[in-house]
């Protein structure tokens, strides 16, 4: 009996270890939600000037997931194809970069660039599917 208990908490600590490298399962609501109410909602939703310009409304996982009148913006699986990743990793045109035309619009008090670990925390919530979870 302890020796089998043993053997399961071995088990469960090298499986825990072996995917070390990887983050541990990222939440949409607990973790991706609250990035885009700190940065993004200013503007994203109802009225603002993001849904305006591109009807993209960070409201909630539906409307993430709906992307903007265009079209979408999360790739499940793949954030490298996923628009809502790559302008938040400054990895497009700089017209395009959210938050968007950064020192007016930060000087304004709306908006704020995400840290490497938010945009980390986006990114591997697209590659493990971009769940509503
Ligand atoms: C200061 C207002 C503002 C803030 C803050 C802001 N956006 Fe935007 N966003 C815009 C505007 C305006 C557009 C339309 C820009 C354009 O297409 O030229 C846009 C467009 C977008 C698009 C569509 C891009 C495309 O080309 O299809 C995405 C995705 C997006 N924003 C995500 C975000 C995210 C995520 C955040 C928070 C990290 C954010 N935005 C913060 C104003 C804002």
């Amino acid at each position: 009996m302890t020796v089998s208990l043993l053997f399961k908490v071995g088990i469960l600590a090298l499986s825990t270890n072996f995917l070390g490298c990887t983050r541990s399962e990222v939440s949409f609501w607990s973790d991706v939600q609250p990035i885009f109410e700190k940065h993004c909602i200013d503007c994203h939703d109802c009225g603002g000037e993001g849904v305006t310009a591109s009807g993209f409304s960070v409201r909630g996982y539906d409307s993430v997931m709906k992307g903007t009148r265009f079209g979408q913006v999360v790739v499940p699986g793949s954030s490298i194809s996923s628009t809502l990743y790559l302008v938040v990793a400054q990895k497009t045109a700089p017209e395009i970069q959210m938050p968007p035309h950064h020192n007016q619009a930060w000087a304004e008090g709306r908006g704020s660039p995400l840290s490497d670990d938010e945009v980390e925390i986006i990114q591997t919530w697209i590659d493990q599917g971009a769940q509503d979870n």
